[in-house]
C-alpha cells in the first residue's frame, strides 16, 4: 500500500485557502470536543525536536500527537550530532527515514526548516523560527473562530514587538476578507518590511487592512486588543535603552477602554505590569489561557492535516 502523502508546515503562507480553513476549523472541532475517538496519527513516530524554551507550544504537540495515536521521540537541544558538525540536510535525510513528523522550534531562519522538509515521508512543522510563528496563528484563528463565529470583518489592535507571532498573525489575518489589523510597534523594533509586504499581496486579495505605526496615539476602535511579551525567546534586544522604547506599548484599561475592544489576547508567556496590566490579563475580556488552551486543539489539526487527512475528502463539520 502506498504510503500517504505528508504534508510541511513552515509557513502560513504554503497554506492555500482551502486548507487554512480546514485547519482552524477542525480546530474548532477538537475544541468544542468532538473527534476524540479519532487516531489519523495511529502507527506514526513523532519527532519534537525544541532548541528553545517552549510551554505551550511543546506540550500543545507532544499532548496532541500522543491523544491523535503517535508515539513520540524527544530532542532537546544538545541531542543531535548536529552539535557535533552533521549538517542539517544530512540530519534530515536520516530522520526521514524513521520518523513521521519532526515538530521543531529554533531560532533561527525560516530556511533552516526548509532544509529539514527534504522528503515527503516526514512531515516538518514549524514550532516557531524566527522569521515566523505559524501555528500561533492558527490557534488565534481558532481562538477567534470560536468566539465571533468568523474571522471575516474583524479588527485586530496588536501592540508590541515585530515579531515571529506578529508575523504570522498578519499572514493568518490578511488572508481574511475585510479584516483590520493595526500594528502599533516600538520605533527600531517594527516587523519585517518582508512581512508586511506579503502581508499587503494577501490583503489586495482579501481585502484586508494592514497598517504599522510607531506609537500609541489615536487608538482605532477594533474588536480584539492582541500583546505579546516584550522579551521574544530566542532574541536579543539591540539597543540598550530598549525598555523605555518599549515603556509606552503596553495594554491597561485604559487602551482596552479607548479601543473600545471586547476582546484581549496574549499568546503567552505574560509578564504582567510589562506589555500587560495584571488587571487586563486576568480581566474579563481576557481570553489568554482559552488561546493557551487552543494550541492543544489547533496542533492537533496541525498534526492531522500533515499526516495527510484533510480537506475534500475528510471536510470539516458544522461546528
Ligand atoms: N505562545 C507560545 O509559543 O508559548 P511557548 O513559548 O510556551 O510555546
Amino acid at each position: 500500500m502506498a504510503e500517504p502523502a505528508r504534508r510541511h508546515l513552515i509557513s502560513l503562507n504554503d497554506l492555500d485557502d482551502e486548507d487554512l480553513r480546514w485547519i482552524v476549523g477542525r480546530g474548532v472541532e477538537y475544541a468544542l470536543g468532538h473527534r476524540t475517538d479519532e487516531r489519523p496519527l495511529r502507527n506514526s513516530v513523532a519527532g519534537i525536536l525544541f532548541r528553545k524554551t517552549s510551554t505551550r507550544t511543546r506540550t500543545s504537540f507532544s499532548a496532541g500527537a500522543l491523544r491523535l495515536g503517535a508515539k513520540l521521540i524527544n530532542y532537546g537541544p544538545g541531542d543531535l550530532q548536529e552539535n557535533t558538525g552533521e549538517t542539517i540536510e544530512d540530519t534530515a535525510a536520516v530522520l526521514s527515514r524513521m520518523l513521521d513528523m519532526l515538530v521543531v522550534r529554533t531560532s533561527g531562519a525560516e530556511a533552516e526548516l526548509r532544509a529539514y522538509a527534504v522528503s515527503s515521508r516526514m512531515a516538518v512543522i514549524n514550532a516557531m523560527c524566527a522569521d515566523e510563528h505559524p501555528t500561533q496563528a492558527l490557534a488565534d484563528l481558532t481562538t477567534l473562530t470560536q468566539r465571533f463565529g468568523r474571522v471575516e470583518g474583524l479588527r485586530v489592535l496588536y501592540v508590541g514587538e515585530g515579531n515571529n507571532t506578529a508575523s504570522a498573525l498578519a499572514l493568518a489575518l490578511s488572508r481574511y476578507d475585510d479584516t483590520s489589523l493595526y500594528l502599533r510597534t516600538p520605533t527600531g523594533y517594527g516587523l519585517d518590511q518582508r512581512f508586511l509586504d506579503r502581508a499587503e499581496l494577501n490583503a489586495k486579495r482579501s481585502g484586508a487592512l494592514v497598517e504599522e505605526w510607531h506609537d500609541m496615539a489615536e487608538l482605532p476602535h477594533v474588536d480584539v486588543v492582541y500583546t505579546t511579551r516584550w522579551q521574544t525567546t530566542g532574541t536579543v534586544k539591540h539597543t540598550e535603552d530598549w525598555r523605555e522604547v518599549f515603556a509606552p506599548f503596553h495594554v491597561d484599561a485604559a487602551v482596552m477602554a479607548e479601543s473600545g475592544a471586547k476582546v484581549f489576547l496574549h499568546d503567552l508567556p505574560a509578564h504582567r505590569g510589562e506589555e500587560v496590566a495584571a488587571e487586563v490579563l486576568d480581566g474579563p475580556a481576557s481570553l489568554a489561557f482559552t488561546l493557551a488552551e487552543n494550541k492543544y486543539h489547533s496542533a492537533r489539526a496541525v498534526l492531522a492535516w500533515c499526516a495527510g487527512t484533510g480537506t475534500r475528502e475528510d471536510p470539516v463539520r458544522d461546528a
